[in-house]
């Protein structure tokens, strides 16, 4: 096991040139510097580097393996973007830059938001939310600000969320201060259409809808809802986590959808967060455009201008423009896949998820008899003696990443698998073989599931007491989570 920073101590030796903390200090002003002296790792600096790539080398990532993480998308991200992103005119530049220096940057904003509108077939578009999550809140402000403006007598304080829906969803609707009402999914895993019914009253301001849904599967009612959410008056948003499935394939504000957020690390080939920076794009109707967040990147002739003008906006929901550089990376993988790639990744996406379900179901349940879209949900035999949970670890012990466990939450034990497009069929079939190889485990040694993984650096932890004793700083000789 790799120890902490702090239990090094190692004297630095001359032949390692370093910088002089404390000539680094006389720079600073002695206001900055605060009055506490901060306890620091003692130690050199080869120490220092090689704890942090021995560090890194423990983590798992889609540059790693296959990382069938259903939901999130782990799509492998080309290098192309990352190189992009790094052009010094790019990289370099300052949010606060005038107009007229950073005319590059507002076409690349311009040009991204048309593609967007056109994959999606929406008027209107902004880059400013910072995830999906928050492109989510964007959306139901949106939602909010409309209904005020077009019924202000109309007391609509309800949101409808499936029950299938993703846990952002309830969450950001409870945020934007509607209350939460439930839809029921049917036998077929689509939505209820007579719970929907029942439900849809006066006082629902939207149905937050995800297709293809978390069951990886197509909303078949998808017009009959959007018509009846509409009738009544309400609108339809669009949890758009899924939009690779549909990439190429279907517009969404064709089905209905009144306005919708896209990870662009999920569909786009950004990177995934970790706690920074991502990209959650809206688009809408051109009833909800006037409430868009300001600025808005405006083409007047062959230029680019920053447009604030807007008396029914919603405001801002982020600083400067959203996060920029992730934007570039978006633009570049558009340009690399041209229009032509772009059409194909929904299909693409489609395939290599039916293409491992249909082989995976021989030896796991697969709960809906149908062709899935782009992901797919799986579950342990009833009576093997081994729950979703050892399935998982024990993947790791095959080098993979395991699928997202236990979502969605009605299905018993599910296990949901996302391949991507940017899978080979190589990797697919190893993926396979290690998951029939653990079936067989599964019915003739259980107890080596349940001890599972035994190949990676940390074992099983008791993720129950990990979630409720969130211990994050490092206290010495305190092992908590792995005792
Ligand atoms: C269906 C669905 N909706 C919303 C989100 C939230 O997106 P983000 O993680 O970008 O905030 C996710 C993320 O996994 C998702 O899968």
């Amino acid at each position: 096991m790799e120890k902490v920073i702090f239990e090094y101590h190692s004297q630095p030796t001359s032949y390692v040139p370093a910088a002089d903390p404390a000539a680094v200090n006389k720079h600073i002003p002695a206001e900055f510097l605060g009055a506490e002296e901060v306890t620091l790792p003692q130690t050199c600096e080869q120490d220092v580097i090689r704890h942090f790539t021995a560090l890194s080398k423990l983590n798992y990532s889609v540059d790693n393996g296959f990382y069938p993480l259903g939901s999130c998308t782990m799509k492998y991200n080309p290098k192309v973007n990352e190189t992009v992103a790094d052009f010094d005119g790019l990289a370099g530049i300052h949010p606060y830059s005038p107009e007229e220096c950073v005319q590059g940057a507002l076409k690349i904003i311009y040009e991204l938001e048309s593609f967007l509108k056109e994959v999606s077939g929406f008027s209107g578009m902004t880059l400013q939310p910072a995830a999906g999550a928050h492109g989510e809140i964007t959306g139901i402000l949106l939602i909010k600000a409309y209904h005020q403006k077009n019924q202000p007598e109309q007391k609509r304080n309800v949101i409808l969320v499936p029950d299938t829906a993703h846990g952002t969803n309830p969450a950001t609707a409870a945020l934007a201060g509607y209350q939460v009402r439930q839809v029921k999914s049917d036998n077929q895993g689509d939505i209820d259409l007579e719970d929907l019914q029942q439900n849809l009253g006066l006082d629902v301001a939207a149905l937050m809808l995800t297709n293809p849904n978390t069951l990886g599967l197509f909303e078949k009612n998808i017009l009959e809802i959007s018509h009846l959410v509409h009738k009544n008056g309400a609108l339809l948003y669009g949890d758009g986590a899924n939009f690779n499935a549909l990439l190429g394939l279907v517009k969404p504000a064709e089905l209905g959808f009144d306005v919708m957020h896209f990870n662009l690390h999920k569909t786009f080939s950004t990177p995934h967060g970790g706690g920074g920076p991502g990209a959650g794009a809206v688009g809408t109707s051109k009833d909800l455009i006037p409430f868009l967040p300001v600025p808005q990147v405006i083409k007047k002739g062959k230029n680019y201008f920053w447009e604030y003008r807007q008396a029914n906006s919603i405001g801002k929901v982020r600083s400067f423009y959203g996060n920029f550089l992730i934007a570039v990376r978006a633009y570049a993988y558009f340009l690399a896949l041209g229009a032509e790639g772009i059409a194909k990744v929904g299909r693409q996406a489609v395939l290599n998820a039916n293409y491992l379900m249909h082989k995976l179901a021989k030896f796991y349940p697969v709960p809906y008899h149908r062709t899935c879209m782009h992901e797919f949900v799986m579950t342990p035999h009833q009576a093997w003696s081994v729950s979703t949970l050892d399935i998982a670890k024990r993947i790791i012990d095959y080098g993979f990443h395991p699928p997202t466990i236990y979502f969605p939450l009605i299905v018993h034990e599910a296990m949901m698998i996302e391949p991507t497009e940017t899978e080979t069929k190589e990797t697919m079939d190893t993926f396979i073989q290690a998951l029939e190889q653990l079936a067989a485990e599964a019915v003739q040694n259980p107890e080596l599931l349940k001890k599972a993984p035994l190949t990676s650096p940390v074992g099983r932890i008791d993720e129950a007491r990990a979630g409720r004793q969130l211990i994050l700083k490092y206290e010495k000789g305190r092992d908590t989570l792995l005792t």
